[in-house]
């Protein structure tokens, strides 16, 4: 094949994917309304589990956004967390959060968005391999934004092309995690929280997984880390956070895997800070102490001089 046809082919593909994209933007903003409205009126919640939330929302979301892909893409398989398994055997595969946020939406929190990550797997891809994240789109129906990925050409937010930070240090990080409500008393996260928390300038539990990777992304944080994630709730912000210059792996630094439960994504400059402390406590061993406030200011004046005389050297 000559170089131009394949040149062709690339360009091609990035057209439909970007077509794909406008497409689910489209369903994610009717999503998003729906939520708004629900959310203006107020609604009844269940329990789904023990402590799990669920409202008519959630459901009603979910069926509005599996009825508008399956018009908009009708080979395409939908995996949604209210229950949704249309056509999983096909080529591309949505996975669906139609309410990232539930408990926020429940206690009338304004943090919740739709949450909608495209893979494709190719013929031939082994059951329990992962495809390509090829599309993303996170909409955030209370403040009207819209975070969009395409694989291979970048990052969004309204329409504006996103980077990760810069920041380089974990002491100068605000960063981000959030506590599962299934099994929420085994869970060791706590532990990891106390550090981090005295460890960066803040952590954030904002209570939308595919918000806090969408925040990474845009730059806003410069890490998240949760336990027990799902494809739903991580699909589209991994894309998200690689195309706009980001890492993703497991706490041990593994390639991260959509059935992973745990989930690293940062910036990249403090993505190996993050996975020494990963090691050190699964380790149990001890950690540096954590600095005073008075060692913190020394530790950065330390920090500032080196880049000044680095820059001098330049
Ligand atoms: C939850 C949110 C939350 C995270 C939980 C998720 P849901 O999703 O993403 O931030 O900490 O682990 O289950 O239930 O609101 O869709
Ligand atoms: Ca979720
Ligand atoms: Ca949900």
């Amino acid at each position: 094949m000559s170089e131009a046809v394949r040149q062709t082919d690339v360009e091609q593909a990035e057209v439909q994917l970007a077509r794909v994209v406008e497409r689910a933007t489209g369903i994610a903003r009717e999503a998003g309304a729906r939520l708004r409205e629900f959310f203006a009126a107020g609604v009844e919640t269940e329990y789904k589990g023990d402590v799990d939330l669920v409202t008519v929302a959630d459901r009603t979301v979910e069926k509005l956004i599996r009825t508008r892909l399956a018009e908009a893409f009708p080979e395409h398989g939908v995996y949604g967390e209210e229950g949704t398994r249309d056509r999983l055997e096909g080529e591309y595969r949505w996975y669906v959060d139609p309410l990232d946020g539930t408990t926020n939406f429940a206690h009338g929190f304004p943090q919740f968005c739709v949450s909608m990550g495209l893979e494709h797997r190719p013929v031939g891809t082994n059951a329990d391999d992962d495809g390509a994240l090829a599309a993303a789109v996170i909409y955030d129906p209370m403040r009207d934004e819209l975070f969009t990925a395409e694989r291979g050409s970048g990052a969004w937010l309204n329409g504006r092309r996103i980077r990760v930070s810069r920041a380089a240090v974990l002491a100068e990080s605000l960063i981000a995690t959030g506590f599962p409500s299934r099994k929420r008393h085994t869970n060791p996260n706590v532990h990891f929280y106390h550090e981090f928390t005295l460890r960066t300038h803040g952590v954030r539990r904002a209570g939308s997984a595919a918000l806090d990777l969408a925040y990474v992304a845009s730059g806003r944080m410069e890490a998240f880390w949760e336990f027990n994630l799902n494809p739903w709730d991580t699909a589209a912000g991994i894309l998200l956070v690689t195309e706009a210059g980001g890492k993703v792996t497991s706490f041990t630094g593994e390639p991260y895997k959509l059935d992973s439960r745990e989930i690293l994504a940062s910036n990249g400059l403090v993505h190996d800070e993050l996975l020494g402390l990963f090691e050190a406590m699964f380790a149990g061993r001890d950690l540096e102490p954590i600095p005073t406030p008075r060692e913190y200011a020394e530790q950065r004046a330390a920090r500032e001089r080196g880049s000044a005389d680095a820059g001098a050297r330049i």
